[in-house]
């Protein structure tokens, strides 16, 4: 697979571009194509055969573009479907994004982690299986948080209705003695600045965008598939609204990116 080809990177809608903005930070030289499903959005309350038809789907179109790589900037389609799409795809390179369980389990003092994500990520086998094998020894307090999903869809992500939506899970995380929070779905770093005033500075916020890039750059490398020179770039895709997305873009990563619909047939 040529080192010329994108990198495709999926979400169900805007959140895994702040997984996007760690790997353009990471591989500035590539090329990456981001595909937002908004006509989708939000994975976390569906099923988890939903979320899996839907990333094979994202999937097949990628590898049509000839993608030489997918990250799968989805902690909900991750636990769904990551299984799948490798059997699928055994050739690509696919990453996928785990709440950062064992970091926070090596922070806490007190013992006690919550971890914000979808109901889909908490309620996933992956996730127990996750937890059993990082942190057996720790409370991990689970938050399901839905409504920050759509807070951040609507791009309300600061002021004083970011700070109302995210005060009351933070603080029942709080009481209940947890002295590190997993932000534990890709939208919820576009809140981090809320959540982190809530929880005040002391509280580690734990987030995945940097360690996936990391991983993504080391086998590219392994695989001799490095862009090694280049300006890199980034396009814009979604299953809905084209504008929305350009502007969602704009607001959440200052990327003045032009976006297109994902043709149909794909969506
Ligand atoms: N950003 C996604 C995640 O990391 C999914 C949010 C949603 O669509 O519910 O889990």
């Amino acid at each position: 697979m040529p080192a010329l080809h994108p990198i495709g990177v999926y979400d169900s809608g805007v959140g895994g571009l702040s997984v996007l903005r760690a790997i353009r930070e990471t591989l500035p030289c590539e090329r990456l194509l981001y595909v937002a499903d908004s006509a989708h959005v939000p994975y976390g309350e569906k099923t988890q055969e939903y979320v899996q038809q839907r990333a094979l789907a994202i999937a097949d179109y990628l590898v049509s573009r000839q993608a030489k790589a997918m990250v799968v900037a989805c902690n909900t389609a991750t636990a769904a479907a990551i299984a799948a799409l490798r059997a699928r795809h055994p050739d690509l390179v696919i990453i996928g994004v785990e709440p950062a369980i064992k970091p926070a389990a090596h922070l806490t003092r007190s013992g006690v982690v919550g971890v914000f994500a979808t109901t889909g990520t908490l309620a996933s086998p992956k996730f127990a299986t996750l937890v059993q094998r990082e942190a057996p020894e720790i409370r991990i307090l689970f938050r399901p948080c839905p409504e920050w999903v759509l807070q951040v869809e609507r791009g309300a992500i600061r002021g004083a209705d970011a700070a109302g939506i995210v005060a009351g899970p933070v603080q029942e995380l709080l009481a209940q003695g947890a002295d590190a929070l997993v932000l534990g779905c890709t939208h919820f770093p576009f809140l981090h600045e809320a959540i982190q005033a809530a929880a005040g500075p002391a509280v580690p916020l734990l987030e995945t965008g940097g360690p996936v890039a990391r991983r993504l750059r080391h086998q590219l490398q392994e695989r001799g598939q490095l862009a090694a020179a280049g300006p890199g770039a980034v396009a814009l895709e979604t299953t809905g609204d084209a504008a929305a997305l350009g502007r969602m873009a704009a607001l959440l990563l200052d990327l003045p990116a032009a976006a297109a619909q994902v043709p149909a047939g794909w969506r």
